[in-house]
């Protein structure tokens, strides 16, 4: 018996990195799964590769036509909605003094207004079958500040804020709201970050080498905690923070100089 058995989820991000690896892992568990993104060719080979139980939309998540259409269409498909695994995000890298308004609005309007429009536009469908879930992926950044990421680090401390607001008024409709916050994790995300170093498993490793649990994350370590705060499992869990991060963010190790 899967975790998951008779939930429908949505998994925005999902062509690759966290996401993909948290729409497998959902999918092993008996969700049936819309995947999104705006990468569609990808999107589409992850959704035909994981099987029948999945299919992919192409969406912006800044769009809220986009996300009325990925909502219908979970519904069209697969009956209901249960889960909302709000994944999708992009980083950015520009100190405050050189940071554009337009880059600065802009990693918000993904970050967080996106997440804040798939909340509103899913929350009434769930609330038809009587509740769900809602994960909201945040970061470290949400938890303390990094300097020459303001965009990101707003908008994951935004995140974090109304992941509270929104689990306070969706409680009375069965709808639990979560947000999860990651350290390091191998994905393009942070290896594309900075443009001309080429960042590899070891590379990665070696500069996380210094946290408690000595190493880069990988999307593996993110998944099923998703998975956890999606289930049942985790019924009486809502406006919580779940902190995954090899101990990045609970102090200093002593090492980090060397
Ligand atoms: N990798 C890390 O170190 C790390 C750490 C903490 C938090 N996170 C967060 O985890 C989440 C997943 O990131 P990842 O590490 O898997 O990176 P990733 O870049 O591999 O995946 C992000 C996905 O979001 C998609 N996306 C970007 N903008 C979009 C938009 N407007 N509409 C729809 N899809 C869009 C991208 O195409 C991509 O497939 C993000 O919210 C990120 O901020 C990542």
């Amino acid at each position: 018996m899967g975790r998951l058995d008779g939930k429908v989820s949505i998994i925005t991000g999902a062509a690759r990195g966290q996401g993909e690896t948290t729409a497998r892992l959902f999918a092993s568990e008996g969700s049936k799964v819309v995947l999104t993104d705006l990468l569609e060719a990808e999107g589409e080979t992850v959704a035909a590769d994981i099987g029948a139980a999945t299919c992919f939309v192409k969406h912006d998540v800044t769009s809220e036509a986009d996300w009325r259409r990925v909502v219908e269409t979970a519904v069209e498909r697969f009956g209901r909605l249960d889960i909302l695994v709000n994944n999708a995000g992009i980083m950015q890298r520009t100190p405050v003094v050189d940071c554009s308004v337009e880059e600065f609005r802009g990693v918000l309007d993904v970050n967080l207004v996106g997440p804040f429009i798939g909340m509103k536009i899913a929350a009434p469908v769930m609330r038809l079958t009587g509740g769900g879930a809602i994960v909201n992926v945040s970061s470290i950044q949400g938890i303390v500040g990094r300097a020459g990421t303001p965009g990101y680090t707003a908008s994951k401390f935004g995140l974090r804020g109304l992941t509270k607001t929104t689990a306070l008024e969706l409680g009375t409709f069965g709808i639990r709201v979560n947000s999860i916050h990651p350290g390091g994790v191998d994905t393009p995300l942070i290896r594309d970050a900075v443009a001309g170093i080429e960042m590899t498993t070891e590379t990665l490793d070696a500069a996380h080498a210094h946290l408690p649990v000595p190493r880069c994350g990988r999307p593996e370590d993110i998944a099923p905690t998703s998975l956890f705060l999606a289930s049942d499992e985790a019924g009486y869990i809502t406006g919580a923070e779940l902190v995954i991060d090899g101990g990045m963010t609970c102090g200093y190790t002593g090492r980090e100089s060397r």
